[in-house]
């Protein structure tokens, strides 16, 4: 089965080397080099001086973190669709009351909608804003939306689980406190592995914060950093090992930029192939996911079929999420995709819809 999935996706063969090797302790020597190495990596992929922690969780995991660590009573939670929903339900869930600011389906927040919720919640601590919404195949303009919230001298929570490494990210410069992600999305890695950077402000409201909990105690986290022991838990050695090799790589190529251009030149390929077969993508133009297109089914046609109907072909996409489930279905971009493979792919597609039509 060939992947265009959002998540796992195809692990890029380096990687699957990488994570066959034989295990050793996470407390030894070899691991903290490998730890630190890869934490220097991440660091100048997203350009920042903040540690960055890796968990031994998945990316929701820094969302529970953020919660539990830096938000006292209240926060706002920008909501495009079902990943945005989840951060609003685990800040709900610790007892945090919630502002949600959701624009019309398809639509990408605004810097003026972001403001004027801040002027009428000027009590909330921070600002969980999700990047790239995977479900609805959604980018948020970040950058702008960082500034107002700085503006607003709020904490900004940023999940990008399926941005980072396919997109750019400038933690620092941008200002965001929590930056997350986690390994099987664009760094086309195994699950298993939560990635993110954690601001020394976070660090300095997490002191005055009770019950923060064990795992996820972000101090807990910081110490073990600090301290060159890399995690205070077992690490996830393959997946961490497999990011490494997949960051290397990228260096090899060329660079993030190089990255990033290519997951653009994948991503813009799909996205005219299905608008010629008369489907367009779902979001607002000009705010399509880079990493990932949400396709309208063909009219008539449950987008589960056109899942299906692939998955017959050899080939996994994606189906719709939640609300979009019936009326969509997905073609992620990210990973391991050979230019064969996704000219494969889109043959595949024109044929379906031929099918379907008949
Ligand atoms: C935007 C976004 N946020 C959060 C998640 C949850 O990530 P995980 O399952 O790695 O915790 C996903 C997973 O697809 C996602 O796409």
């Amino acid at each position: 089965m060939k992947l265009f999935t959002v998540g796992p996706v195809a692990c890029y063969p380096v990687v699957l080397k990488a994570m066959g090797e034989q295990m050793y302790s996470h407390r030894s020597a070899e691991y903290k080099k490998l730890h630190y190495d890869t934490v220097g990596r991440l660091q100048a992929y997203i350009e920042t001086q903040n540690p960055i922690y890796l968990f031994s969780a998945t990316g929701t995991g820094f969302m529970e973190a953020a919660v539990r660590n830096c938000v006292k009573d209240s926060l706002i939670v920008c909501v495009n669709g079902d990943f945005g929903k989840r951060f609003a339900d685990v800040a709900k869930l610790n007892g945090r009351k919630v502002e949600i600011v959701e624009p019309a389906m398809g639509e990408p927040v605004t810097p003026a909608m972001l403001d004027d919720a801040l002027r009428s919640h000027p009590e909330v601590e921070a600002v969980a804003i999700t990047h790239n919404e995977t479900s609805a195949g959604l980018i948020n303009p970040l950058k702008e939306l960082c500034a107002v919230v700085k503006k607003h001298g709020k904490l900004i929570f940023v999940d990008a689980v399926s941005s980072m490494g396919g997109t750019e990210i400038k933690v620092d410069d941008w200002g965001i406190d929590i930056c997350f992600s986690s390994s099987q999305k664009c760094f086309g890695v195994p699950p298993g592995l939560g990635i993110g950077s954690v601001s020394k402000k976070c660090l300095e409201v997490a002191e005055k914060i009770p019950n923060r909990g064990y795992y996820f105690d972000l101090l807990l986290w910081q110490k073990d950093h600090e301290k060159g022991q890399g995690t205070p838990v077992t690490s996830v050695i393959p997946q961490i090992a497999g990011l490494n090799a997949a960051l290397r790589m990228v260096e090899e190529k060329g660079g993030k930029q190089w990255y990033f251009n290519l997951y653009k030149k994948r991503n813009t390929r799909i996205r005219r192939a299905v608008k010629k077969l008369g489907t367009p993508v779902y979001p607002r133009r000009g705010s399509e996911s880079p990493t990932v297109n949400c396709v309208k089914a063909p009219k008539g046609v449950p987008g589960p079929k056109v899942y299906e109907a692939m998955r017959a072909k050899g080939f996994e996409l994606a189906q719709g999420y939640g609300a979009l489930k019936d009326t969509t279905y997905r073609i992620g971009n990210m990973g391991y995709i050979p230019n064969l493979s996704l000219t494969q792919m889109l043959d595949a597609l024109k044929e379906v819809y031929e099918e379907i039509a008949r």
